[in-house]
């Protein structure tokens, strides 16, 4: 069976975009933490500007959504598309392309944000060539996904390839329109849009790379891989083309509901409001669907570590889904926006929902790839319980403390005057910033614990000689 998936199979894309997936996940998340911790003890600035909060926050975000989630993303999709259509990748050279293009993209990231080079739209700072870069390389992935597509061997199209597909569509528009611009030398641009309209587009980008990127993406590697991890079926495969369609529709409506109480016009506000309040019914199929899979198999969370990673991130994204629709409605948005509370929801979808879901994905693919089982079973329960220790306290955190400063901020004494000055919020929310970056750190802490299982893996793997026997086996068949 090994030897036949290896043969048939491009599975060697898979484990270099798997590997580097766990790696971007540690840097990610200890750039996460290192500026959770600035922002708790200021000191850490060090008075150097490569170090300061506004350069490294968006190396953290540009690191954990683009290199974790976009090698995760590649990875678990170049795996699946090749099983569910029984065929090998269209062209194993264009997956190479997109390998390297993605990871050069990643390490010029690294090199232009510390130094300040960024186009200041929020997801979408990387400057013009770079841009020109991404829409190169994201074009042929989608290219070699759809061709892999063509020539299947299965009658149908699996859903977790339609969520996929929609995502790959989506972001190319999405990252091509609001990357528009009017360069002035190699390192710099100007959007081609202005004022309300800049704002407007950055936001239908924004929210779209949350509902298509880590959303619909995301949600493709769940509709592969809790049904395999689980040995089970999808619970209603109905059920998961109306939320693809659903989610499809829907989304790129919402963007208007980060510009509340803005220069927009009033009524996007209400339409992205009322569009994401409906938002909740499709995503609640989707998480209910995921989680049914495993009806009269739960037996198998006693167990299975890898599929507690799976069901866990289930939770995760159902709770974020319902919390954004609330977030959205105006007078809720009036306490919520511009506090941690926004930090808060960002990360029960980005730790609890999207970095749950790939770890899962990941350890699944481990074995399958490398042929041999984890180097340490102990240690993915180990990460297990860091990574949900770790998210639950950083969102704790950030909800008491997101709350605190919206209620801080609008409170008045009798004569109508602030009750307290925003440097009185700053040193109330000392706390919570301290008690955020501690969750940093234990979920970092579980992060390194899969960087070493991984590591162990592939070495074991090497010395076991299973891949190179699985591909023999594979030749000589
Ligand atoms: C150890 C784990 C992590 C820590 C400690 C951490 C910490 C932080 C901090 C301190 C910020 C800046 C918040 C602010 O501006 O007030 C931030 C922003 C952000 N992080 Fe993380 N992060 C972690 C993991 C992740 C992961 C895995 C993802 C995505 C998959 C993610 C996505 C984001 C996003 C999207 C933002 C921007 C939020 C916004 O603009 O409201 N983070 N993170
Ligand atoms: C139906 C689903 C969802 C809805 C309706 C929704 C709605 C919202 C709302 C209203 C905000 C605050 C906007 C503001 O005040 O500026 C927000 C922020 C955000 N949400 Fe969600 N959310 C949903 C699910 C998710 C999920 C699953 C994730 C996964 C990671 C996520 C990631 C984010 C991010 C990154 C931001 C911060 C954007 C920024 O200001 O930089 N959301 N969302």
């Amino acid at each position: 069976m090994d030897a036949a998936a290896e043969q048939k199979y491009n599975l060697g894309i898979v484990r270099w975009f798997t590997v580097m997936a766990v790696v971007y996940l540690v840097v990610g998340t200890l750039v996460g933490t290192y500026v959770a911790s600035e922002l708790a003890w200021p000191f850490l600035n060090f008075d150097i500007p490569y170090l300061t909060f506004g350069r490294l926050r968006p190396l953290h975000t540009n690191a954990v959504i683009f290199a974790f989630g976009g090698c995760a993303l590649m990875a678990t999709s170049f795996y699946s598309v090749q099983r569910t259509c029984g065929v090998s990748l269209w062209s194993d050279k264009l997956a190479w392309f997109v390998f390297i293009g993605w990871n050069l993209i990643i390490v010029s990231a690294v090199i232009t944000l510390p130094l300040g080079i960024n186009q200041a739209k929020e997801y979408a700072e990387l400057e013009w060539p770079i841009d020109l870069a991404i829409a190169v390389v994201w074009l042929a992935y989608m290219f070699n996904f759809v061709m892999t597509l063509a020539t299947r061997k299965s009658s149908h199209i699996y859903v977790s390839n339609w969520f996929f597909l929609g995502m790959m569509v989506m972001i190319t528009y999405l990252h091509v329109v609001n990357s528009l611009a009017i360069p002035v030398d190699l390192f710099k641009s100007y959007s081609l849009f202005a004022g309300v309209q800049d704002a407007m587009i950055q936001w239908w980008w924004g929210h779209n790379a949350v509902g298509f990127y880590l959303t619909a993406g995301f949600l493709g590697i769940m509709y592969y891989f809790v049904p395999k991890q689980a040995g089970r079926p999808v619970y209603s495969y109905r059920l998961s083309v109306i939320h693809f369609w659903a989610l499809m529709f829907g989304y790129v409506w919402l963007g208007a509901h980060h510009l509340q109480y803005t220069a927009l016009p009033d009524w996007t506000g209400s339409l992205g409001a009322a569009v994401s309040i409906a938002m909740i019914i499709p995503s609640w199929g989707g998480a209910v669907n995921g989680m049914m899979t495993l009806s009269g198999a739960w037996d198998k969370l006693r167990t299975d570590y890898v599929l507690r990673f799976l069901i866990m991130s289930l939770a995760f994204y159902a709770m974020s889904t319902f919390e954004g629709p609330i977030m959205s409605i105006k007078t809720v948005n009036a306490l919520s926006h511009y506090t941690d509370w926004t930090v808060g929801h960002v990360h029960s979808g980005a730790l609890g929902w999207v970095a749950m879901v790939a770890i899962g994905a990941i350890y699944h693919m481990m074995t399958r790839t490398f042929h041999t089982e984890m180097w340490s079973t102990k240690l993915i329960n180990a990460h297990f319980w860091t990574a949900t220790i770790g998210t639950v306290v950083y969102v704790v955190a950030m909800w008491v403390s997101g709350i605190m400063q919206g209620l801080m901020w609008r409170a008045y004494d009798e004569y109508g005057t602030l009750a307290y000055t925003f440097a009185e919020s700053v040193e109330a929310m000392h706390p919570y910033y301290a008690m955020r970056a501690i969750g940093g750190m234990i979920f970092v802490t579980g992060a390194l614990l899969m960087l070493i299982n991984v590591l162990m893996t592939v070495r074991k793997a090497a010395s076991e000689g299973s891949v190179r026997a699985a591909s023999t086996a594979a030749a000589s068949a």
